[in-house]
Protein backbone atom coordinates (compact mmCIF):
# COMPACT_ATOMS: atom_id res chain seq x y z
CA UNK A 1 0.00 0.00 0.00
CA UNK A 2 1.22 3.31 -1.07
CA UNK A 3 2.32 5.99 1.76
CA UNK A 4 -0.86 8.34 1.96
CA UNK A 5 -1.27 11.35 3.90
CA UNK A 6 -2.47 10.43 7.56
CA UNK A 7 -2.32 6.72 6.24
CA UNK A 8 -0.97 3.69 8.32
CA UNK A 9 2.58 4.88 7.77
CA UNK A 10 2.21 8.49 9.06
CA UNK A 11 3.31 7.18 13.37
CA UNK A 12 4.55 3.80 13.60
CA UNK A 13 5.01 2.69 17.06
CA UNK A 14 5.15 -0.78 17.09
CA UNK A 15 7.01 -1.66 20.79
CA UNK A 16 4.20 -1.80 23.58
CA UNK A 17 6.29 -0.12 26.06
CA UNK A 18 8.24 2.06 23.90
CA UNK A 19 7.08 6.00 24.58
CA UNK A 20 4.42 7.08 21.70
CA UNK A 21 5.66 8.78 18.58
CA UNK A 22 4.72 12.07 18.31
CA UNK A 23 4.79 13.00 14.39
CA UNK A 24 2.57 16.08 13.50
CA UNK A 25 -0.17 15.01 11.67
CA UNK A 26 -0.36 15.51 8.09
CA UNK A 27 -2.97 18.16 6.00
CA UNK A 28 -6.36 17.02 5.42
CA UNK A 29 -8.64 17.49 2.18
CA UNK A 30 -10.86 20.12 2.53
CA UNK A 31 -13.48 18.75 4.46
CA UNK A 32 -13.24 15.00 3.85
CA UNK A 33 -15.97 12.41 4.40
CA UNK A 34 -14.75 11.32 8.55
CA UNK A 35 -15.95 8.00 9.68
CA UNK A 36 -15.17 5.50 12.80
CA UNK A 37 -16.13 3.13 15.29
CA UNK A 38 -16.12 1.33 18.95
CA UNK A 39 -17.46 -1.77 20.25
CA UNK A 40 -19.13 -0.90 23.69
CA UNK A 41 -18.05 -4.61 24.70
CA UNK A 42 -16.78 -2.89 27.54
CA UNK A 43 -15.83 0.44 29.62
CA UNK A 44 -13.69 2.92 27.11
CA UNK A 45 -9.99 3.03 28.41
CA UNK A 46 -7.04 5.16 27.82
CA UNK A 47 -5.92 3.27 24.52
CA UNK A 48 -9.36 4.17 23.53
CA UNK A 49 -9.14 7.66 23.95
CA UNK A 50 -5.48 8.14 22.81
CA UNK A 51 -5.61 6.00 19.79
CA UNK A 52 -9.43 7.00 18.41
CA UNK A 53 -11.66 9.35 21.04
CA UNK A 54 -9.41 12.28 20.90
CA UNK A 55 -8.77 12.32 17.96
CA UNK A 56 -12.26 11.81 16.83
CA UNK A 57 -13.33 14.55 18.79
CA UNK A 58 -10.44 16.86 17.41
CA UNK A 59 -11.68 15.69 13.61
CA UNK A 60 -15.15 17.07 14.15
CA UNK A 61 -14.35 20.47 12.99
CA UNK A 62 -12.51 19.39 10.48
CA UNK A 63 -14.43 17.41 8.00
CA UNK A 64 -18.23 15.81 8.01
CA UNK A 65 -17.35 13.29 10.93
CA UNK A 66 -19.83 10.16 11.72
CA UNK A 67 -19.03 8.23 14.86
CA UNK A 68 -21.31 5.17 15.44
CA UNK A 69 -21.51 2.54 18.92
CA UNK A 70 -20.37 -0.95 16.80
CA UNK A 71 -23.24 -2.79 18.45
CA UNK A 72 -23.22 -5.33 15.35
CA UNK A 73 -19.91 -6.23 16.41
CA UNK A 74 -20.13 -6.31 20.22
CA UNK A 75 -22.32 -9.47 19.84
CA UNK A 76 -19.52 -11.43 18.96
CA UNK A 77 -18.35 -10.83 22.50
CA UNK A 78 -21.50 -9.58 24.47
CA UNK A 79 -24.78 -12.18 25.34
CA UNK A 80 -25.98 -10.33 27.41
CA UNK A 81 -28.92 -7.81 26.60
CA UNK A 82 -29.05 -5.63 29.33
CA UNK A 83 -25.38 -5.45 29.47
CA UNK A 84 -25.12 -4.36 26.14
CA UNK A 85 -27.70 -1.78 26.41
CA UNK A 86 -25.62 -0.46 29.86
CA UNK A 87 -22.02 -0.49 27.57
CA UNK A 88 -23.92 0.78 24.80
CA UNK A 89 -24.94 4.23 26.85
CA UNK A 90 -21.64 4.23 28.39
CA UNK A 91 -20.10 4.45 25.24
CA UNK A 92 -22.46 7.25 24.37
CA UNK A 93 -22.29 9.26 27.84
CA UNK A 94 -18.42 8.75 27.24
CA UNK A 95 -18.52 10.39 23.98
CA UNK A 96 -20.37 13.14 24.95
CA UNK A 97 -18.67 14.34 28.04
CA UNK A 98 -15.52 14.24 26.64
CA UNK A 99 -17.11 17.12 24.31
CA UNK A 100 -18.50 15.25 20.75
CA UNK A 101 -20.81 18.18 19.61
CA UNK A 102 -23.83 16.17 17.85
CA UNK A 103 -24.18 19.38 16.35
CA UNK A 104 -21.28 18.89 14.45
CA UNK A 105 -20.68 14.98 14.13
CA UNK A 106 -23.51 12.62 12.93
CA UNK A 107 -23.49 10.15 16.32
CA UNK A 108 -25.50 6.95 16.37
CA UNK A 109 -26.01 3.30 17.18
CA UNK A 110 -24.79 0.60 14.06
CA UNK A 111 -27.80 -1.06 14.67
CA UNK A 112 -29.88 1.71 13.50
CA UNK A 113 -29.23 1.50 10.09
CA UNK A 114 -29.78 -2.12 9.32
CA UNK A 115 -28.83 -1.29 5.33
CA UNK A 116 -25.03 -1.72 6.66
CA UNK A 117 -25.73 -5.70 7.11
CA UNK A 118 -26.98 -5.74 3.47
CA UNK A 119 -23.56 -3.73 1.87
CA UNK A 120 -22.13 -6.64 4.14
CA UNK A 121 -23.95 -9.28 2.21
CA UNK A 122 -22.63 -7.78 -1.18
CA UNK A 123 -19.22 -7.03 -0.32
CA UNK A 124 -19.04 -10.79 1.45
CA UNK A 125 -20.19 -11.85 -2.27
CA UNK A 126 -16.77 -10.41 -4.10
CA UNK A 127 -14.28 -11.05 -0.78
CA UNK A 128 -12.19 -14.43 -1.28
CA UNK A 129 -11.51 -16.67 2.00
CA UNK A 130 -7.88 -15.93 1.71
CA UNK A 131 -8.60 -12.30 2.52
CA UNK A 132 -10.34 -13.08 5.68
CA UNK A 133 -8.27 -15.49 6.74
CA UNK A 134 -5.28 -13.37 7.18
CA UNK A 135 -6.60 -11.21 9.81
CA UNK A 136 -4.80 -10.63 12.69
CA UNK A 137 -7.68 -9.59 14.65
CA UNK A 138 -9.30 -12.68 14.41
CA UNK A 139 -6.28 -15.46 14.61
CA UNK A 140 -4.94 -13.27 18.12
CA UNK A 141 -8.21 -13.77 19.58
CA UNK A 142 -8.95 -17.10 18.33
CA UNK A 143 -5.74 -18.00 20.10
CA UNK A 144 -6.61 -16.15 23.41
CA UNK A 145 -9.67 -18.64 23.81
CA UNK A 146 -12.40 -17.04 21.78
CA UNK A 147 -14.61 -18.91 20.20
CA UNK A 148 -14.35 -19.46 16.52
CA UNK A 149 -17.59 -17.68 15.51
CA UNK A 150 -18.62 -16.98 11.39
CA UNK A 151 -19.14 -13.61 13.34
CA UNK A 152 -15.92 -13.04 14.70
CA UNK A 153 -15.03 -14.59 11.26
CA UNK A 154 -16.88 -12.13 8.81
CA UNK A 155 -16.20 -9.16 11.52
CA UNK A 156 -14.10 -7.50 8.77
CA UNK A 157 -16.83 -7.34 6.24
CA UNK A 158 -19.29 -5.60 8.45
CA UNK A 159 -16.37 -2.95 9.36
CA UNK A 160 -15.98 -2.64 5.18
CA UNK A 161 -19.45 -2.37 4.98
CA UNK A 162 -19.43 0.20 8.04
CA UNK A 163 -17.06 2.06 6.00
CA UNK A 164 -18.14 2.22 2.38
CA UNK A 165 -21.54 2.76 2.89
CA UNK A 166 -21.16 6.65 4.38
CA UNK A 167 -18.31 6.68 1.14
CA UNK A 168 -15.78 7.79 4.09
CA UNK A 169 -12.53 8.64 2.97
CA UNK A 170 -10.55 9.44 6.53
CA UNK A 171 -11.02 6.48 9.17
CA UNK A 172 -9.61 7.44 12.67
CA UNK A 173 -8.10 4.61 14.14
CA UNK A 174 -5.57 2.63 16.44
CA UNK A 175 -2.69 0.84 14.90
CA UNK A 176 -4.77 -2.77 15.81
CA UNK A 177 -7.15 -1.65 13.10
CA UNK A 178 -5.35 -0.55 10.15
CA UNK A 179 -5.22 -4.25 8.47
CA UNK A 180 -8.66 -4.12 8.64
CA UNK A 181 -8.66 -0.70 6.81
CA UNK A 182 -6.64 -2.23 4.10
CA UNK A 183 -9.38 -4.74 3.73
CA UNK A 184 -11.90 -2.53 3.13
CA UNK A 185 -9.54 -0.98 0.47
CA UNK A 186 -9.43 -4.42 -0.94
CA UNK A 187 -13.46 -5.19 -0.88
CA UNK A 188 -14.23 -1.54 -2.63
CA UNK A 189 -12.08 -2.28 -5.26
CA UNK A 190 -13.16 -5.66 -6.04
CA UNK A 191 -17.13 -4.49 -6.07
CA UNK A 192 -15.90 -1.18 -8.26
CA UNK A 193 -13.95 -3.79 -10.68
CA UNK A 194 -16.96 -6.25 -10.62
CA UNK A 195 -19.49 -3.43 -11.45
CA UNK A 196 -18.28 0.00 -11.74
CA UNK A 197 -17.16 2.34 -9.50
CA UNK A 198 -19.66 2.86 -6.49
CA UNK A 199 -17.40 2.37 -3.46
CA UNK A 200 -14.65 5.27 -2.55
CA UNK A 201 -11.37 3.66 -0.98
CA UNK A 202 -10.76 5.16 2.53
CA UNK A 203 -7.51 5.75 4.09
CA UNK A 204 -6.33 5.15 7.95
CA UNK A 205 -5.63 8.20 9.99
CA UNK A 206 -3.40 7.00 13.23
CA UNK A 207 -3.34 9.09 16.11
CA UNK A 208 0.00 10.34 17.32
CA UNK A 209 -0.47 7.18 19.87
CA UNK A 210 -1.20 4.78 17.86
CA UNK A 211 -0.65 1.68 20.28
CA UNK A 212 -1.28 1.92 24.05
CA UNK A 213 0.37 -0.31 26.06
CA UNK A 214 -1.65 -2.24 28.91
CA UNK A 215 -1.09 -2.33 32.50
CA UNK A 216 0.68 -5.64 31.76
CA UNK A 217 2.85 -3.92 28.85
CA UNK A 218 0.78 -6.00 25.80
CA UNK A 219 -1.79 -3.89 23.71
CA UNK A 220 -4.31 -1.95 26.20
CA UNK A 221 -7.31 -4.09 25.10
CA UNK A 222 -11.20 -4.81 26.98
CA UNK A 223 -10.30 -7.89 26.12
CA UNK A 224 -7.06 -8.76 28.24
CA UNK A 225 -8.47 -7.62 31.26
CA UNK A 226 -5.53 -4.93 31.06
CA UNK A 227 -6.97 -1.17 30.63
CA UNK A 228 -7.28 2.02 32.85
CA UNK A 229 -10.41 3.18 32.68
CA UNK A 230 -11.06 6.35 31.36
CA UNK A 231 -13.99 6.90 33.90
CA UNK A 232 -11.85 4.84 36.69
CA UNK A 233 -11.76 7.05 39.96
CA UNK A 234 -10.60 6.41 43.58
CA UNK A 235 -9.63 2.90 44.83
CA UNK A 236 -10.43 1.41 41.73
CA UNK A 237 -7.94 3.90 39.74
CA UNK A 238 -5.61 3.63 42.23
CA UNK A 239 -5.34 -0.06 41.73
CA UNK A 240 -4.97 -0.20 38.00
CA UNK A 241 -2.06 2.64 38.29
CA UNK A 242 -0.26 0.90 41.13
CA UNK A 243 -0.87 -2.83 39.24
CA UNK A 244 1.03 -1.55 36.62
CA UNK A 245 3.92 -4.44 35.77
CA UNK A 246 7.43 -3.11 36.27
CA UNK A 247 10.58 -4.54 36.65
CA UNK A 248 12.62 -5.27 39.49
CA UNK A 249 15.42 -2.89 39.35
CA UNK A 250 16.15 -1.61 42.38
CA UNK A 251 15.45 2.43 42.83
CA UNK A 252 18.41 3.32 43.22
CA UNK A 253 19.86 1.49 39.90
CA UNK A 254 19.82 3.12 36.51
CA UNK A 255 16.73 2.76 34.38
CA UNK A 256 15.87 2.30 30.86
CA UNK A 257 12.75 3.75 30.22
CA UNK A 258 12.11 3.11 26.48
CA UNK A 259 11.59 -0.89 28.17
CA UNK A 260 9.25 1.14 31.08
CA UNK A 261 5.27 1.04 30.48
CA UNK A 262 4.60 3.06 33.57
CA UNK A 263 7.27 5.58 31.20
CA UNK A 264 4.95 4.77 27.93
CA UNK A 265 1.36 5.69 29.83
CA UNK A 266 3.19 9.38 31.64
CA UNK A 267 4.35 9.97 28.18
CA UNK A 268 0.57 9.99 27.19
CA UNK A 269 0.19 12.80 29.36
CA UNK A 270 3.33 15.01 29.33
CA UNK A 271 4.74 17.23 26.93
CA UNK A 272 8.56 17.23 25.19
CA UNK A 273 10.17 18.76 27.96
CA UNK A 274 8.72 17.00 31.04
CA UNK A 275 9.41 13.37 29.45
CA UNK A 276 12.50 14.36 28.56
CA UNK A 277 13.36 15.54 32.06
CA UNK A 278 11.52 12.46 33.46
CA UNK A 279 13.35 10.07 31.09
CA UNK A 280 17.18 11.73 32.71
CA UNK A 281 16.04 11.07 36.40
CA UNK A 282 15.23 7.33 34.95
CA UNK A 283 18.93 6.62 32.93
CA UNK A 284 20.71 8.85 36.55
CA UNK A 285 18.88 6.21 39.22
CA UNK A 286 17.63 6.93 42.57
CA UNK A 287 13.87 7.18 40.91
CA UNK A 288 11.31 4.49 42.05
CA UNK A 289 8.66 2.88 39.84
CA UNK A 290 5.83 3.95 42.39
CA UNK A 291 7.08 7.45 42.19
CA UNK A 292 5.86 7.57 38.32
CA UNK A 293 2.99 5.46 38.56
CA UNK A 294 1.63 8.27 41.49
CA UNK A 295 2.30 11.05 39.03
CA UNK A 296 0.59 8.95 36.56
CA UNK A 297 -2.31 8.62 38.76
CA UNK A 298 -1.88 12.77 39.46
CA UNK A 299 -2.04 13.23 35.14
CA UNK A 300 -5.24 10.92 34.87
CA UNK A 301 -7.16 12.94 37.54
CA UNK A 302 -6.12 16.61 36.31
CA UNK A 303 -6.90 15.27 32.47
CA UNK A 304 -10.56 13.60 32.97
CA UNK A 305 -12.17 14.03 36.58
CA UNK A 306 -13.13 17.57 34.95
CA UNK A 307 -15.82 15.15 33.08
CA UNK A 308 -16.91 12.33 35.18
CA UNK A 309 -19.73 14.84 36.03
CA UNK A 310 -20.87 15.63 32.81
CA UNK A 311 -21.20 11.89 32.58
CA UNK A 312 -23.03 11.01 34.82
CA UNK A 313 -25.30 13.48 34.37
CA UNK A 314 -25.40 11.84 30.56
CA UNK A 315 -25.73 8.57 32.46
CA UNK A 316 -28.72 9.73 34.74
CA UNK A 317 -30.59 11.12 31.17
CA UNK A 318 -31.15 8.46 29.24
CA UNK A 319 -33.76 10.10 27.20
CA UNK A 320 -31.27 12.54 26.10
CA UNK A 321 -28.63 10.52 25.11
CA UNK A 322 -31.18 8.42 23.06
CA UNK A 323 -32.71 11.53 21.44
CA UNK A 324 -29.32 12.42 20.35
CA UNK A 325 -28.31 8.98 18.75
CA UNK A 326 -31.96 8.41 16.51
CA UNK A 327 -31.47 12.04 15.26
CA UNK A 328 -28.08 10.84 14.40
CA UNK A 329 -28.77 7.70 12.56
CA UNK A 330 -31.73 9.37 11.25
CA UNK A 331 -28.81 11.43 9.57
CA UNK A 332 -26.63 8.60 8.68
CA UNK A 333 -29.67 6.62 7.20
CA UNK A 334 -30.08 9.11 4.81
CA UNK A 335 -26.53 8.29 3.19
CA UNK A 336 -26.47 4.88 3.36
CA UNK A 337 -29.78 4.54 2.20
CA UNK A 338 -28.71 6.59 -1.28
CA UNK A 339 -25.52 4.62 -1.31
CA UNK A 340 -27.25 1.00 -1.01
CA UNK A 341 -29.34 1.86 -3.42
CA UNK A 342 -26.32 2.38 -5.94
CA UNK A 343 -24.90 -0.94 -5.09
CA UNK A 344 -28.28 -2.45 -5.50
CA UNK A 345 -28.55 -1.18 -9.04
CA UNK A 346 -24.68 -1.87 -10.10
CA UNK A 347 -25.39 -5.36 -9.26
CA UNK A 348 -28.25 -6.07 -10.48
CA UNK A 349 -30.72 -6.56 -8.01
CA UNK A 350 -33.00 -3.70 -9.04
P1 LIG B 1 -10.68 -2.80 22.50
O1 LIG B 1 -9.46 -3.39 21.81
O2 LIG B 1 -10.35 -2.33 23.85
O3 LIG B 1 -11.88 -3.70 22.45
P2 LIG B 1 -12.00 -1.33 20.40
O4 LIG B 1 -11.72 -2.52 19.54
O5 LIG B 1 -13.43 -1.04 20.71
O6 LIG B 1 -11.10 -1.50 21.71
O7 LIG B 1 -11.34 -0.06 19.76
C1 LIG B 1 -11.92 1.22 19.59
C2 LIG B 1 -10.87 2.14 19.01
O8 LIG B 1 -9.79 2.29 19.95
C3 LIG B 1 -10.22 1.59 17.74
O9 LIG B 1 -9.96 2.68 16.85
C4 LIG B 1 -8.93 0.99 18.21
O10 LIG B 1 -7.93 0.96 17.22
C5 LIG B 1 -8.56 1.94 19.34
N1 LIG B 1 -7.73 1.26 20.34
C6 LIG B 1 -8.08 0.17 21.07
N2 LIG B 1 -7.07 -0.18 21.90
C7 LIG B 1 -6.05 0.70 21.67
C8 LIG B 1 -4.74 0.86 22.21
N3 LIG B 1 -4.28 0.06 23.15
N4 LIG B 1 -3.98 1.88 21.74
C9 LIG B 1 -4.45 2.71 20.80
N5 LIG B 1 -5.68 2.61 20.25
C10 LIG B 1 -6.47 1.62 20.66
N1 LIG C 1 -13.48 -2.90 14.62
C1 LIG C 1 -13.42 -1.65 15.34
C2 LIG C 1 -12.75 -1.88 16.69
O1 LIG C 1 -12.83 -2.93 17.25
C3 LIG C 1 -14.78 -1.05 15.54
C4 LIG C 1 -15.37 -0.72 14.22
C5 LIG C 1 -16.45 -1.36 13.64
C6 LIG C 1 -14.94 0.29 13.32
N2 LIG C 1 -16.71 -0.77 12.44
C7 LIG C 1 -15.81 0.22 12.22
C8 LIG C 1 -13.91 1.22 13.36
C9 LIG C 1 -15.64 1.09 11.11
C10 LIG C 1 -13.75 2.06 12.25
C11 LIG C 1 -14.61 2.00 11.15
O2 LIG C 1 -12.16 -0.98 17.18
Amino acid sequence: MPATPGGPTAAPNTAPAAAPARAAAPALPTRPRILSGIQPSGRPHIGNYFGAIQQHIQLQDQGEAFYFIANFHALNTIKDAAQLRELTFDVAATYLALGLDPKKAVFFRQSDVPEVTELAWLLATVTGMGLLERAHAYKDKVAKGSPAGVGLFTYPVLMAADILIYKSQLVPVGQDQVQHIEMTQDMAEHFNHAYGPVLVRPEARLSPTPKVPGTDGQKMSKSYGNTIELFAEGAPLKKAVMGIVTDSTPVEAPKDPQRCTAFALYSLFANESERAELAERYRKGGLGYGEVKKELLARLEAQFAPFRQRRRELLSDRAQVEAVLRDGAERARAVARQTLAEARRACGLE
